[in-house]
């Protein structure tokens, strides 16, 4: 088969990764633990074509910028080589959300193209070494291969399924605070916070103590503990970030109001959560039967955009597999 189509779901982490243990290879210092969401969505076709002088990528039906294009490339040199391919490839790839506003994108994006370029290789890979290549490319998206709650170790090359959504249900109701592309890219971020924030190993040694206690308040169903840690997580890791030089704030007016309406609704009895990555969005966690209150009180919130409700997603999947194939 020389095309195939893929879909992988967005993850957001509830223990986060931030900074590179090693950047050649793109390893995580610390150790993370993401649910993969259901309304997020990257599909993607590769085609390895030997008429192409180039490889090709649309993104959402506009042709991709060269910057764009770099790291997928780099994946595709990666699988041509493993295939002993030449083929150049034409990559189409569409999301069903805003791209690069610190949304996850590059998670579900880069584990649909690793998916789908292996398929459309030919190389029958385990989700395993997907999972490995699309590291590689972007380490949150390791753990787009997965659905449910899903671990990525410190130092891992790939992640690791740790519980499906069922085991404990839970509703993220995303919150979009701006339009538009981030400042200041993950990578850039991470590089910048590691070379010059003084907490930044203070973040390193604290992160894996609240990934633990967030591993065991998920597999203990515990909302009550998972919350709290998780909020910490995500300041902790901000926190690193405001001291680096130059410093570096993805928080904006709103994202401050919306952890400020998350602590008013659980001031008046529903449990909910904030979390935020690398933009200005917050995504608030809770349990699925507040979902659509929550959901319509953040939506008041002066200065959002748009909510958008997620559950837990599943597995990364190949579309147009032959039939048996998954
Ligand atoms: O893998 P990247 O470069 O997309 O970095 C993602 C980092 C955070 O989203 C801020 C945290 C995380 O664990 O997803």
């Amino acid at each position: 088969m020389s095309r195939a189509t893929a879909r992988a779901h967005a993850n957001i982490a509830l223990a986060k990764y931030w900074g590179k243990l090693d950047e050649g290879q793109n390893l995580p210092a610390v150790p993370s633990l993401s649910l993969t969401l259901d309304a997020l969505v990257t599909t993607t076709t590769v085609e390895f074509d030997g008429g192409l002088a180039a490889d090709e990528l649309s993104l959402d039906g506009r042709a991709a910028k060269e910057k764009e294009k770099k790291r997928v490339v780099a994946l595709l040199d990666q699988v041509r080589a493993e295939a002993r391919l030449t083929a150049r490839a034409r990559v189409t790839s569409t999301n069903s959300f805003p791209t690069a506003a610190g949304l996850a994108s590059s998670a579900s994006g880069f584990a649909a193209l690793a998916l789908a370029a292996t398929r459309a290789a030919g190389l029958d890979w385990s989700r395993d070494a997907v999972s490995a290549l699309s590291r590689a490319a972007s380490v949150s998206a390791a753990r787009s291969l997965y659905g449910g709650f899903v671990v990525l170790p410190a130092g891992g090359k790939s992640a690791e399924p740790l519980a499906p959504g069922s085991h404990f249900p839970l509703a993220m109701i995303v919150a979009l605070t701006r339009a538009g592309e981030k400042s200041v890219g993950s990578t850039e971020g991470m590089i910048r916070t590691a070379k010059t924030s003084p907490y930044y190993a203070g973040w390193v040694e604290h992160a894996p103590r609240l990934f633990e206690r967030i591993k065991r308040a998920v597999l203990g169903r515990d909302l009550g503990v998972l919350g709290p840690a998780m909020e910490s997580s995500a300041l902790a890791m901000h926190a690193s970030m405001f001291a680096a030089d130059p410093p570096i704030v993805y928080f904006s007016p709103t994202t401050l109001a919306v952890m400020e309406r998350v602590r008013e609704l659980r001031g008046s009895g529903i449990p909910a959560y904030f979390t935020m990555d690398a933009g200005p969005h917050v995504k608030v966690v809770t349990l699925p039967e507040h979902a659509e209150e929550v959901a319509i009180r953040l939506a008041e919130c002066n200065g959002v955009l748009e909510v958008i409700r997620c559950r837990a997603g599943g597995d990364a999947s190949v579309a147009d597999a032959p039939a048996g194939e998954s």
